[in-house]
């Protein structure tokens, strides 16, 4: 795990170095996207190591959020505006407003995830997006049967994602049932996907995502359209691959 997290935060300091080191002030630095939930942490604590004792910087970076619930408001501490703010973004030295999340309680969540996609386009796109991956093979909240094509919008959680993230919330029933989340097509906009499996349970998910057919059922399959994917797996998480 200590080896996942070292390799991811390479190559998030290596996007920072390419698109940052040698270029005019002026120009545009590396641009983030963020997952939430349990699986980047490390790579988040180590990438805070770095910008702590190795003078790693995020002064020209931007970063976006994966998705985020509906109906939480933004400072409410599970929200994912907040959870990515108290587990890295706060730790390291983004200028501010360059850390974007959807708004989960935009008035109107449909144009809501339009303008995301739209500030997605104005920062160049993302160049390089961490992923985590659901039991049930989701990334960002694409679950299940979703659009390979789809963009940012709203989608209803399954009862097994909303158990898998109860341990947040004081009961299952406090889980929100709808989310905003960037689509399996915005996700593939990104240049460099880089989609990260811990631990036994998401091995039969990491099995389908990069051995199984390329199926709606599992929308982490989707990624095998992407020219530019990295998948980092520990050894529980590698167990059903082939
Ligand atoms: C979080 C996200 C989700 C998680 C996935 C795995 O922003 O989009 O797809 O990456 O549910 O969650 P953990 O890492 O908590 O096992």
């Amino acid at each position: 795990t200590d080896a996942v997290a070292r390799t991811a935060a390479d190559v998030v300091q290596g996007c920072i170095e390419r698109t940052g080191a040698g270029r005019a002030d002026d120009g545009p630095g590396a641009v983030l996207g963020l997952a939430t939930g349990s699986t980047p942490l490390g790579a988040y604590r180590e990438l805070i190591r770095r910008h702590r004792q190795e003078g790693l910087s995020f002064a020209r970076a931007q970063a976006f959020t994966l998705d985020e619930y509906l109906g939480l408001p933004p400072d409410h501490p599970e929200s994912y505006r907040s959870v990515i703010r108290r587990e890295f973004t706060d730790s390291v030295d983004f200028p501010d407003g360059a850390v974007h999340s959807l708004d989960g309680h935009a008035p109107d969540p449909v144009a809501e995830a339009a303008r995301y996609d739209a500030a997605i386009a104005d920062a160049g796109g993302i160049d390089v997006q961490i992923l985590g991956i659901g039991t049930d093979g989701h990334i960002g909240f694409n679950e299940p049967m979703s659009s390979l094509a789809s963009r940012t919008r709203i989608k209803t959680l399954t009862e097994q994602t909303r158990r898998d993230n109860a341990r947040f919330f004081p009961s299952e029933e406090d889980v929100p049932h709808h989310v905003l989340t960037q689509g399996l097509a915005t996700i593939r906009d990104a240049r460099h996907l880089l989609l990260i499996g811990l631990g036994e349970a998401k091995a039969e998910a990491i099995a389908a995502a990069v051995e199984g057919p390329l199926a709606a059922a599992c929308p982490a399959s989707s990624l095998q359209l992407h020219p530019h994917t990295t998948v980092l797996v520990d050894e529980a998480a590698a167990s059903r691959l082939q």
